[in-house]
């Protein structure tokens, strides 16, 4: 798949040996020779080695840096430990050398942000390993990392190079984790493609059983979907804000959870059935949307319905969230399957009662 940014395009690749050909694949980008992989402890144990021979036998010279999993590892403490084992590194770096993330949206997040600002810029590629990062991280081109006063407010664009995505990765990845990124596949259908809503739909059950065409194939439309938006808009001023469906109740609701309590995605999940609910009240849908996303979810094996919802405390985290502009809460609602639309009217009681009635 090919994500058109002009001169900063480049190519998203989806196969089931993707690993094996990194070092083909990138050896003409690293002139130099120089690779430097940066991943987290579980991927690098899991795939390191297998992304290391691969790079080397495709004659270059990779070394690879890991930092501890997770989360709360996304830091600029992290990324400071890391630009000092870069910077130790024998021969050393210089601006031929390119970086590979290999890993899931943390690792992918840390590495973009070390290529971002190490040496003003290095360049560098994607080995996703995750659901979620093979859909929605991949494309786009943020990185960066979080500070004590939010997610990822310290960060640039600094889009790949290329992007290889290597499905046999996902065998190993847990249940929640795969859920987690199958809602943002289900978002992507309900923003952009009713036809994708329809073979999920039919592909459910082997998508869970994580047959790898029908993982590749949903990989590779998610990844077209989300390219386009980001190729409409790559600096999020209009409708890359789509992509955001979901995400502001939903963002609520993971925060007041707390960090590790609920995944991203199961969150999002939640937070695209309120926004139904709300388009509903609107008049803008009728409740046959929410009942076919609901059971769409379902089959997909996430959560449609979560008790303790605490909607003042969701209400608050939504107002301060980074991307509300000027107080105002905007809103991505559905006006039919798979079209969405922008609104900035949506009122407290309107939200308050579709967090209510996910309880
Ligand atoms: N840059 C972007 O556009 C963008 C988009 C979406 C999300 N993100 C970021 O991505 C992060 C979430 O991504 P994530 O859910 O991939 O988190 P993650 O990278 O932390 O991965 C989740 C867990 O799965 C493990 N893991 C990864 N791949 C595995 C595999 N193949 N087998 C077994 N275990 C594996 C990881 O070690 C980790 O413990 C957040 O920090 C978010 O901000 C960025
Ligand atoms: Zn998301």
């Amino acid at each position: 798949v090919k994500v058109e940014l002009g001169e900063r395009s480049y190519d998203v690749v989806v196969g089931e040996d993707a690993l094996d050909r990194l070092g083909d694949h990138i050896r003409q980008l690293a002139a130099g020779g120089r690779v430097v992989v940066i991943s987290d402890s579980t991927v690098a144990s899991l795939y390191g080695e297998h992304a290391l021979s691969s790079l080397r036998a495709g004659g270059l010279d990779a070394s690879l840096l890991s930092f501890p999993a997770g989360e709360p590892n996304k830091t600029l403490a992290t990324a400071s430990s890391l630009f000092d084992r870069l910077f130790a590194l024998h021969p050393p770096i210089d601006r031929d050398s390119v970086v590979v993330a290999l890993g899931g949206g943390v690792p992918g997040d840390m590495a973009g942000f070390v290529a971002a600002t190490a040496l003003r810029g290095l360049r560098w590629v994607q080995c996703p390993t995750t659901l979620l990062a093979d859909v929605d991280a991949s494309v786009g081109g943020k990185t960066g990392v979080d500070h004590a006063a939010g997610k990822n407010l310290i960060g640039a664009f600094h889009q790949p190079r290329g992007v290889f995505i290597d499905v046999r990765t996902l065998r190993t990845l847990d249940d929640v984790q795969l859920r987690s990124g199958l809602a943002e596949c289900v978002k992507h259908a309900m923003i952009r493609d009713k036809s994708l809503l329809a073979w999920i739909d039919e592909r459910a059950g082997k998508i869970s059983e994580r047959e790898a065409e029908s993982l590749a194939e949903l990989i590779a439309r998610n990844v077209e979907i989300k390219a386009s938006v980001v190729a409409a808009d790559e600096r999020e001023s209009g409708v890359r804000a789509h992509l955001n469906f979901g995400h502001t109740i939903g963002h609520g609701i993971e925060a007041q959870a707390g960090y590790g309590a609920i995944t991203h995605g199961q969150a999002v999940a939640l937070g695209m059935i309120a926004a139904c609910r709300i388009a509903e009240r609107r008049g803008l849908v009728d409740v046959s949307l929410r009942e076919r996303l609901a059971s769409l979810l379902d089959a997909l094996g996430l959560d449609t319905r979560r008790e303790g919802l605490d909607a003042d405390a969701i209400w608050r985290i939504m107002q301060h969230d980074k991307k509300a502009r000027a107080g105002k809460v905007r809103f991505v609602l559905p006006t039919a399957p798979g079209e969405v639309d922008l609104f900035d009217d949506v009122e407290e009681p309107a939200v308050r009662e579709a967090i209510a009635n996910l309880g």
